[in-house]
């Protein structure tokens, strides 16, 4: 017999982060999916609600004030939720990951400003280490408390990181172009999501001022001095999925893209979850995110310009695997001493 699996819990498991997290999970050989909250739907089939994962596990919705202790714990509420229950929550379970923003964001002014109310619990934000496995993979595996990173940070990070590490582009600016699919938004309906008005929408949402500019330049700004980031976000005709077209400038206009595979490389060998795609033939040359649907992997390309100096670096994910609930059990994986892919190694579909 092997050992005992890990039990874990989900609060916030009627939301599509939380229905992402049990797809995985209830799947995973080394897990237990022990308990999983909605106040709204307790006593409910979770398949009432995630109707994909019919006859996997016979399991019910519960309240929260039902929870029972566990080994570790996702938290998928809406942002600036989870910080007001905390000790809570950590009496709960050993090890938490928080899906949402409340501690990515390692000083409280910061968050004042980004999010425009106080932070409940700036003690404990030194305590939560930021979940990009590909940037912080030591720091993750001894860590209790994990903070999941928002899907356009984690996709932009990714994409810019060796670029910026390897001072191969001028510091500012960089703008990041990215294009998101309504699932992001969560499960809670609203007018913008009312079917009317999203259908066949290109939609400029947030052409200045995006939250997760603020996450970007905490993990990038240390790297390199100066750093200018600007997001614009669209919202597009699409579920899943997340693409990010970053326009940037080579330092040395004569850098060659030769250079750029190698920092690639350098940094992201031997990761499972990152691949760069630039391929000379075929339909799917750069990343796109619909064939990623389901998996967690981040795509990344790139292609200078002749002339001029321009990099456009783009790069895809799925916002529920890679951007959120993937990225989380990665991150578990890491923090139980579990094989980093475990799991996750659903290939995605095609055509889709
Ligand atoms: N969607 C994405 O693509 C994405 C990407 C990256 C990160 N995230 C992060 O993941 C988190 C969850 O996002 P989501 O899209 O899954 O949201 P969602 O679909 O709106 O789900 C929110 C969940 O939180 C529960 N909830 C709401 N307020 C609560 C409270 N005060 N106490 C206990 N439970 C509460 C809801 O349960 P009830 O059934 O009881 O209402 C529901 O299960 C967010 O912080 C978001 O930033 C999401």
């Amino acid at each position: 017999m092997g050992p005992d699996p890990l039990d874990v819990s989900i609060v916030g498991g009627s939301g599509y982060a939380g229905g992402e997290l049990l797809r995985i999970l209830l799947r995973h050989p080394r897990v237990r999916v022990k308990q999983v909250t909605s106040n709204r739907c307790a006593g409910q089939p979770v398949a009432v609600l995630h109707p994909n994962l019919r006859g996997l596990k016979p399991l019910s919705f519960v309240r929260v004030d039902d929870l029972e202790p566990c080994d570790l714990l996702f938290l998928a509420l809406p942002n600036g939720a989870s910080m007001h229950d905390m000790d809570g929550w950590m009496a709960k379970a050993p090890k938490i990951i928080d899906l949402g923003a409340d501690f990515r964001l390692r000083d409280k002014d910061h968050w004042k400003r980004w999010y425009g109310s106080e932070h409940a619990r700036p003690d404990l934000l030194s305590r939560f280490v930021y979940g990009v496995p590909e940037i912080h993979e030591d720091e993750i595996r001894q860590a209790n408390y994990v903070a999941g990173p928002g899907c356009e940070a984690i996709v932009s990070i990714l994409s810019l990181f060796p670029l910026v590490k390897h001072r191969l582009l001028k510091p500012s600016p960089i703008i990041i172009d990215a294009k998101m699919g309504s699932s992001q938004a969560g499960r809670t309906p609203s007018e913008s999501s009312h079917h009317p008005e999203r259908a066949g929408a290109v939609r400029s949402y947030k052409p200045t001022g995006h939250r997760h500019a603020a996450e970007i330049g905490q993990e990038l700004g240390g790297l390199c001095p100066n750093l200018s980031l600007h997001i614009s976000a669209t919202a597009i005709e699409m579920v899943r999925g997340l693409l990010v077209t970053i326009h940037a400038f080579l330092d040395d206009p004569e850098t060659d893209e030769k250079d750029i595979w190698k920092a690639y490389r350098r940094e992201y060998g031997g990761k499972p979850f990152v691949r760069i795609v630039k391929q000379n033939q075929g339909l799917y040359r750069f990343p796109e995110p619909k064939i990623l649907q389901g998996t967690n992997h981040c795509e990344i390309g790139f292609e200078k310009e002749s002339a001029g100096g321009r990099l456009v670096v783009l790069g895809a994910i799925d916002n529920l695997v890679k951007g959120t609930a993937g990225n989380a059990v990665q991150c578990l994986n890491l923090m139980s001493g579990f094989p980093e892919t475990e799991g996750l190694d659903f290939p995605g579909l095609h055509p889709v």
